[in-house]
């Protein structure tokens, strides 16, 4: 998730237990084969962090495969993932991201040409289609003859955006027309939802995104209870408020002196559901050192 799963994150659900495959944020490939050095350093990552995928994006089949070999020579991820779903305006406007589902033939292009440029897997993330959901089917298929490991459905279209329901259904039409292993994506938050999208969809793993801010327990949790052992239930307000301590520290340890400004984007998910958040809203947007990180969960852990 693009400015959120980074190192610091990565660590931390590692500290966090479970040994869930963690796709790091999307990059641009042009930025990458420019050299952008803020680009080139969102690259890095510590060995604690693997299974681990690189997430790319771009339109031109050269410039993906050359940034999937040049991300592949210099810090090895377990794979390789390419992004066809991403619905913004940036990325459509500039035909990479969800527009690629319009574009088929291209799509496949960059798929040979990023798999003929590295040894390790390429999966693909992409949604149910731009406005129908039946498009995925056919966009799936092109994937897999195109040379794609694998397949990931946020299951609502490119229109839908975020609104409405993930339809975790929709994608079992793709699970019967394809071989590669589908996973499902979209609305799964706990054991229960990540149950459910299973068996509704027949896929072989699922992907969890905004579930994971602010509970980076979340995966050992929900294979937990896939492995058919006990529910260890939602982190209490203490765990989260320890989770958040810990990320405070991954963050300084990474960015420096700036990482708890970088890291305030990810307060509203630690502080959901604390009853009177308002109260602390106007100290929790100024926090820019641990002391005050320290203060603002000592107010709210009422101590
Ligand atoms: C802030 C934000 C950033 C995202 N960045 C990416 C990204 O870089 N690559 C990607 O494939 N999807 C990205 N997504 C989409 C999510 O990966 C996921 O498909 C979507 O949020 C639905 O799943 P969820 O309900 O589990 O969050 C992003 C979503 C959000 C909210």
């Amino acid at each position: 998730m693009a400015d959120f799963i980074d190192s610091p994150f990565c660590r931390l659900v590692r500290e966090c237990g479970g040994d869930a495959v963690i796709f790091r944020e999307m990059l641009a490939a042009e930025a990458l084969v420019r050299g952008n050095k803020k680009t080139l350093k969102a690259l890095d990552f510590e060995q604690i962090e693997r299974p681990l995928v690189q997430q790319l994006f771009g339109s031109d089949p050269g410039s993906m495969a050359r940034a999937a070999g040049l991300v592949e020579e210099t810090v090895k991820p377990d794979g390789i993932d390419v992004n066809m779903g991403c619905p913004v305006y940036k990325a459509v406007s500039n035909f990479n991201g969800a527009s690629l589902m319009r574009e088929p033939d291209k799509a496949a292009e960059i798929v040979r040409a990023v798999k003929g440029a590295i040894r390790i897997p390429l999966s693909v993330k992409t949604r149910l289609g731009w406005s129908s959901p039946q498009e995925v089917v056919e966009f799936s298929k092109v994937l897999e003859a195109a040379g794609a490991d694998a397949i990931e459905i946020h299951a609502r279209t490119k229109e839908q955006g975020y609104s409405g329901r993930a339809d975790w259904e929709a994608v079992a039409m793709v699970v019967d027309a394809i071989k590669i292993p589908v996973l499902v994506n979209g609305d799964i938050i706990d054991p229960e939802t990540a149950k459910t999208a299973l068996s509704a969809s027949g896929a072989q793993g699922l992907l969890i995104g905004r579930g994971a801010l602010g509970n980076p327990w979340i995966f050992k949790r929900v294979q937990t209870v896939l492995r058919g052992e006990k529910d260890p239930g939602e982190p209490s307000l203490e765990d989260r408020m320890s989770g958040l301590r810990m990320h405070a520290e991954l963050q300084i340890e990474h960015y420096g002196e700036n990482g708890l400004i970088k890291l305030r984007k990810h307060f509203p998910w630690y502080f959901k559901n604390i009853p009177n958040f308002r109260k602390y809203r106007a100290q929790a947007v100024r926090v820019s050192t641990l002391k005050e990180l320290d203060a603002l969960i000592f107010v709210i852990l009422g101590r």
